[in-house]
């Protein structure tokens, strides 16, 4: 029973106003009445911290880390460089990055029990949630927690990608590989997955898939990551915390939901039918890898994962899909209802036919969003360490029944 009032009242209240350093100016609601609340359902229009890491133009399709656009990040650093980067807010001088990816390296091990735990878990398990597991695993162990937080932060940093390729290969029936001294964190993280040393192209197509995934804000992983640590819970469960929010579809699930969609409609005879399905206002079914709750323009990540498509595909021979994802984003790019609603393809539109052209199944594509996604929230929960956050706890527009007697 929705026992909600609707009222044509109006209120004035006067608040500071804020210029931030780029995009909207801010309202400062630290002074809003204490008898009202003020309601933004999905936070559509609340800031509800201050950060230096990432910044996003949704109108002009910008995405900067630490002021850096994206496309140039990834055509002139490696992902190594990325994490320093978001970490620490500057990219590395050479003697900096080795000393850093020294002390990265050297934690690319997880304990002994991580194995074990792993050997108790059926193999038809989806790869999230042996990762979830295994982190939850971590999260117990006083004896992985560093008193420092960056060097908690790396420790996590350099444990995803043995705890990634685990989980994928688990759920493929497969053993994990072990590196008796890893080297380089993309190209340890290939070997750890697939047995095997890399090529060349497939190791700098996932340095740059990392690199488009590393951070975005306050997207609902971040969050959930932020809300999770203001308690002060430790950061392997903070980052628990955050996997469960990257797994659904509507946000780290939408690259494995894209590829089972563009499955389903095979050919592009059938593209307009599911053109229609998307706009029907009574079928629940939505273009998987359109729409953004902050890109109204383009996402920007959109296009450098298209071009590494072609990239991998030139090579891979694998164009039928990658024909019929074209063919989709066109049609639906000039229908009338894609344009009005500004919707357009997001980063996991291609990120999956990108994936998949070099050899990760389906539901372990969330696992390698996850792995780039570690370096955001660990320098998201870095910096909560440094500014002490408050606890985040909200306040709700209660619609339930007035108190009654039993
Ligand atoms: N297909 C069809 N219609 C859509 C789509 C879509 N993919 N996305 C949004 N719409 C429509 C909605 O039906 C709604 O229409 P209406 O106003 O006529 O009722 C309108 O656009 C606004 O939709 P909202 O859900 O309110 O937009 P919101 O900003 O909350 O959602 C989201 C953003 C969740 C990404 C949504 O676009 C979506 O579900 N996309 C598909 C899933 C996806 O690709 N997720 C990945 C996001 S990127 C990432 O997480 C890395």
């Amino acid at each position: 029973m929705n026992h909600a009032k609707t009222t044509s009242q109006r209120f004035s209240v006067e608040l500071p106003v804020y210029q931030a350093n780029l995009g909207c100016a801010i309202l400062d609601g630290s002074g809003f009445p204490d008898n009202y609340y003020f309601q933004d359902l999905g936070l559509k229009h609340t800031s509800f911290c201050q950060s230096a890491i990432c910044y996003i133009d949704g109108a002009q399709g910008t995405l900067l880390y630490r002021g850096y656009p994206v496309e140039s990040l990834c055509r002139q650093y490696t992902y190594e460089s990325i994490i320093y980067l978001l970490l620490f807010g500057e990219l590395p001088s050479k003697r900096v990055l080795t000393t850093f990816t020294r002390k990265l390296h050297a934690d690319m091990s997880v304990p002994d029990y991580c194995y074990q735990l792993l050997e108790t878990l059926p193999h038809d398990h989806h790869p999230m949630g042996i990762l979830l597991t295994l982190v939850s695993a971590l999260s117990a162990d006083d004896t992985q927690l560093l008193d420092d937080p960056d060097d908690m932060a790396i420790r996590i940093i350099a444990q995803m990608p043995l705890l990634v390729a685990m989980s994928q290969r688990h759920a493929k029936g497969l053993p994990p590989v072990r590196i008796a001294k890893p080297t380089e964190y993309v190209e340890d993280f290939l070997i750890y997955l697939q047995d095997q040393r890399p090529s060349t192209l497939a190791h700098q197509v996932f340095d740059r898939i990392l690199t488009l995934h590393a951070e975005h804000e306050q997207n609902a992983s971040t969050c959930t990551l932020r809300v999770s640590g203001s308690t002060g819970t430790n950061a392997y469960a903070a980052l628990a915390a955050a996997l469960t929010a990257l797994w659904g579809p509507a946000h780290g699930g939408a690259n494995e939901a894209c590829m089972a969609m563009l499955e389903a409609i095979g050919t592009c005879d059938r593209i307009p039918e599911y053109i229609e399905k998307a706009k029907s206002k009574t079928d629940p079914f939505r273009l998987m890898g359109f729409g953004h709750r902050v890109y109204r323009n383009r996402d920007p990540r959109a296009d450098v994962m298209k071009s590494l498509a072609r990239d991998v595909l030139d090579h891979k021979q694998d164009e039928p899909l990658f024909r019929l994802a074209r063919s989709l984003e066109k049609r639906a790019l000039e229908d009338p209802y894609f344009i009005s609603h500004q919707l357009y393809p997001n980063v996991d539109y291609y990120s999956g036919i990108v994936q998949r052209a070099l050899g990760i199944d389906c539901q372990s594509f969330t696992t390698v969003f996850a792995l780039a996604r570690t370096s955001g929230w660990m320098s998201h929960w870095l910096e909560m360490q440094r500014d002490r956050t408050p606890i985040i706890r909200p306040r709700q527009h209660y619609i339930g029944p007035r108190q009654r007697d039993l």
